[in-house]
């Protein structure tokens, strides 16, 4: 039988992680936070320098693991969680988000993944573009005071709002809700009401 994967979307500092996190947990799948493996390919790139060419990229080792609770994308086999929330990292995120060769590493190890295990995964594209075929489809919103409040609440420094409209506005698999997502505004419910409604939305039977 083919695996399952959950699909939530969101825009920045929704609650997607938490949720993603806590679905994951309660059904035993595999939680897969796709912006970490954006992140990753984003420091070894900062690392290597402003002109890092795409052959260059597209011949690094890239390879997503899994731990038994978490995957994670090794860049030349190094686990670099540490940084994954960098300063520099989250400035040049969403650029870096936008290179076809950055966005086809990330789908492929996505998709190599969720081959061998049921998954939750969490993202900006998961839905619509890297597994549209997949039923349960999510889209975490909540108010944009609310989305700032949290992540100064979490000492980061993090643009959250510009990194949004730099999702949202381009070409390539910008941050949309799927047709077929089930929205959930999270600025006023709790986290175990999100995880409350997700599990009772998986465990409906589907129309049609
Ligand atoms: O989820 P997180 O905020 O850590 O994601 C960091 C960035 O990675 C996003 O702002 C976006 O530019 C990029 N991203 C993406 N597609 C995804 C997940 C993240 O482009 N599926």
């Amino acid at each position: 039988m083919a695996c399952s994967v959950i699909a939530i979307d969101g825009p920045a500092a929704s609650g997607k992680s938490t949720v993603a996190r806590e679905v994951a947990a309660r059904l035993g799948y595999a939680w897969v936070n796709s912006g970490a493996f954006y992140r990753a390919l984003t420091w070894w790139m900062l690392r290597e320098g402003r002109d890092v060419r795409e052959d260059r990229l597209a011949s690094i080792e890239a390879r997503a693991n899994f731990d038994g609770t978490e995957a994670r994308l090794l860049v030349d086999g190094m686990d670099v969680r540490q940084h994954l929330r960098d300063p520099e990292v989250n400035r040049h995120v969403s650029p870096v988000s936008q290179l076809p060769i950055v966005r086809a590493i990330v789908g492929r190890e996505l998709r190599a993944i969720a081959a061998g295990r049921d998954c939750v995964i969490e993202g900006r594209d998961i839905g619509t573009c890297v597994f549209p075929e997949t039923p349960f489809k999510f889209y975490i919103d909540a108010s944009p005071e609310e989305r700032e409040r949290r992540r100064r609440e979490q000492g980061e420094s993090d643009s959250i709002l510009e990194r949004d409209r730099l999702d949202t506005g381009r070409t390539v698999a910008p941050l949309e809700p799927a047709p077929d997502a089930l929205h959930l505004d999270t600025t006023c419910l709790s986290i175990e009401e999100v995880v409350r409604r997700i599990l009772a939305a998986i465990a409906a039977p589907r129309a049609g």
